[in-house]
């Protein structure tokens, strides 16, 4: 790519081209009271060159006791700690491995109670208020906080757990639940065992512990909370095997087994995360009215774009995104029709143009395949890979003969790569190749802009604008309004929208000039906002009150920061909030009030956000 042959991971110590892990057998002893997990990692590893003799394994805040080959005790030295990526672990063999030869190596180990992969909850911070919590979040590099590991979407391997926790919570892992037995070593303990046949990579690893019940909501689905949500989720997450089977239709067999997803507590920092056979999902996405299912739909796809067809470096994680936000869309166009794929388009194309804004339309971290070698991967995502990557995808959609022809080429693109990591070269030509008798067409693409440069595409797709009229039509007259003409609105302005054309009227007004205060009290007065409990319109009336200096909506950002995490809206709320003057220091005594219990990830970022770092 433009200069750019070399694949590897600048954000990994170890080197693929070496050596690379085949299966991992974790032993994980879960202690809630020093927040620390015990553990062994047994790495089956396999030299990619005549002569091994030596490899280097990730590693973040781990205390490392031991380490052997092939059962026998063997050298190991630590390296310096670097910014994000961690220290390296260099293990010594005792002996030279040919091409090809594997070997095992096994790490005891404790992890530290600051992992960033994991939030350790206290009791008091669920919802059933009795049992304490632990989850873990390993995209993009946390993983090597809670395993020193290979820590690069480039190698991937099965894997199997015994995880040890207290008798009265469950365990659960990225992986098929393979039986539970009393822990012999303790009988105040449980030991659940999981195994993953399918080889993936190391950042979907992922495991909870805590007081967790099931629902059976599908022939291969259950969905895990605990219990004060569980029948709300039932009810919110119905239609999972409806996605699925769109989704086998659409892109082949669903390879991994079962799948459920996990409701999280509210300070899960993503909507959701595609740990293969157990999605995970922040609790705002139990609006009640299935509104926000598209999440699912998403993540439901990952298991072909991303999770069998993996993005070889971070640099490339618009070829995971972008393709599943083309495919989540696809799904959604099945279950209703192609008017509603507009409309979700429309919407994309405005968080497109709002990342571009917020980075700065020059800054490099806007371009599709970003250069990542001295930037944390958190600090670098955003919409950007989502939605330039959506609108790329549906670009060529467009040019090389509609949906159905494009998705052709997607199922071939998934046969051919499946279980393996990618580039954006290696997709390319793959697509050069499927459309071998359209080069002309596919020349006219501008590469180089789409992948290389910064800021807006150089093409602006055309969408169909039906179900955004009435969104287009109340946005302007709220814009426009004068003081008279306050009077005019109605709660009916309202009655024939969706809460999807709900959140698509906030999110056009948020791209107009702020509005005046007069406008948003009349519009509370009609619509009621401050009491709507749907995340996604909550957090876009919420930055609209506060964009228009409206002081009485600062306690309400503030308590939407702290009793949720989800980045998507804590991080933009609590930006809005340090820009408004009387919210300002209030606002930075919140987060230093609140960090302690926060998720790590989550903290990090805000810290930078509110320029405290
Ligand atoms: N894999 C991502 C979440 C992620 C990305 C975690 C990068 C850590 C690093 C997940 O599939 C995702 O994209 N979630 C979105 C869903 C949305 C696009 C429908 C989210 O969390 O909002
Ligand atoms: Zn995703």
């Amino acid at each position: 790519m433009a200069g750019r042959e070399d694949a590897s991971d600048s954000s990994s110590f170890s080197a693929p081209r070496e050596c690379s892990t085949r299966h991992l057998a974790l032993t994980l002893r879960v202690a809630f009271d020093t927040r620390v997990i015990q553990a062994r990692a047994a790495l089956t590893v396999e030299a990619q060159r005549d002569g091994l003799s030596a490899l280097t394994l990730d590693t973040r805040d781990l205390k490392i006791h031991k380490a052997t080959t092939n059962g026998l005790e063997a050298k190991f030295s630590l390296g310096d700690k670097h910014s994000f990526k961690g220290t390296p672990l260099t293990i010594t063999l005792p002996f030279k491995l040919l091409r090809g030869e594997q070997a095992v190596v096994e790490v005891s180990y404790e992890t530290s109670p600051e992992a960033s992969a994991l939030q350790w909850l206290t009791a008091e911070q669920t919802a059933g208020k009795e049992h304490p919590y632990l989850f873990s979040q390993c995209q993009a590099i946390h993983c090597r906080s809670m395993v020193p590991c290979q820590d690069t979407p480039s190698v991937k391997s099965t894997y199997c757990a015994r995880v040890s926790v207290p008798k009265e919570l469950v365990a659960l892992m990225s992986a098929n639940r393979d039986g539970e037995m009393i822990d012999a070593q303790d009988g105040s303990r449980k030991i659940y065992c999981f195994r993953q046949t399918v080889p993936m990579p190391s950042y979907l690893i992922a495991l909870v512990v805590g007081s967790l019940e099931s629902r059976v909501i599908g022939p291969r689905s259950r969905v895990w909370s605990e219990k004060e949500m569980v029948d709300a989720a039932a009810y919110e997450f119905e239609e999972t095997e409806t996605m699925l089977k769109t989704a086998e239709k659409l892109m082949g067999p669903y390879v991994w087994g079962q799948y459920d997803l996990l409701v999280l507590p509210p300070s899960f920092p993503y909507g959701g995360m595609e740990n293969p056979c157990l999605t995970f999902i922040t609790p705002t996405l139990l609006a009640g009215d299935k509104s926000l299912s598209n999440v699912i739909a998403h993540e439901i796809s990952h298991s072909w774009t991303g999770n069998l067809v993996t993005n070889k470096t971070w640099e490339h994680f618009w070829l995971n995104e972008g393709h599943t936000v083309y495919l989540e869309r696809m799904i959604g166009r099945s279950m209703f029709d192609e008017k509603f794929r507009q409309f979700v388009a429309i919407g994309g194309w405005k968080d497109l143009l709002e990342a571009v804004e917020t980075f700065g339309a020059t800054n490099p971290l806007t371009n599709l395949v970003p250069v990542l070698s001295d930037t944390d991967p958190d600090d670098a995502f955003s919409s950007v890979p989502y939605e330039k990557g959506f609108a790329l995808l549906y670009h060529l959609e467009e040019l090389l003969g509609g949906p159905d022809v494009f998705m052709g080429f997607l199922k071939a693109y998934i046969q051919i790569f499946a279980y393996s990591s990618v580039t954006t070269e290696d997709w390319k030509k793959c697509l050069y190749s499927y459309f071998n008798n359209k080069a002309e067409i596919l020349n006219k693409v501008d590469w180089k802009a789409w992948f290389h440069s910064p800021g807006i595409p150089p093409f602006k797709p055309n969408y169909d604008t039906s179900m955004a009229d009435d969104c287009i039509a109340l946005c302007k007259r709220w814009s426009t309004a004068t003081d008279a003409e306050l009077s005019c609105f109605g709660e009916a302005d309202l009655k024939q929208m969706s809460s999807q054309q709900k959140i698509e009227f906030l999110a056009l007004l948020l791209l107009e000039p702020p509005l005046c205060l007069k406008n948003v009290k009349r519009m509370q007065e009609v619509y009621k906002f401050n009491g709507i409990k749907n995340a996604e319109i909550r957090f876009r009336w919420l930055r609209l009150c506060l964009r228009a200096q409206w002081e009485e909506a600062i306690p309400l950002a503030l308590q939407m920061v702290t009793v949720q995490g989800r980045m998507k809206f804590t991080r933009p709320l609590y930006r809005d909030l340090y820009n408004f003057e009387k919210a300002r220091q209030q606002t930075i005594d919140t987060f230093v009030k609140n960090k302690p219990s926060m998720h790590p990830i989550t903290a990090a970022l805000v810290a930078k956000d509110l320029h405290l770092v």
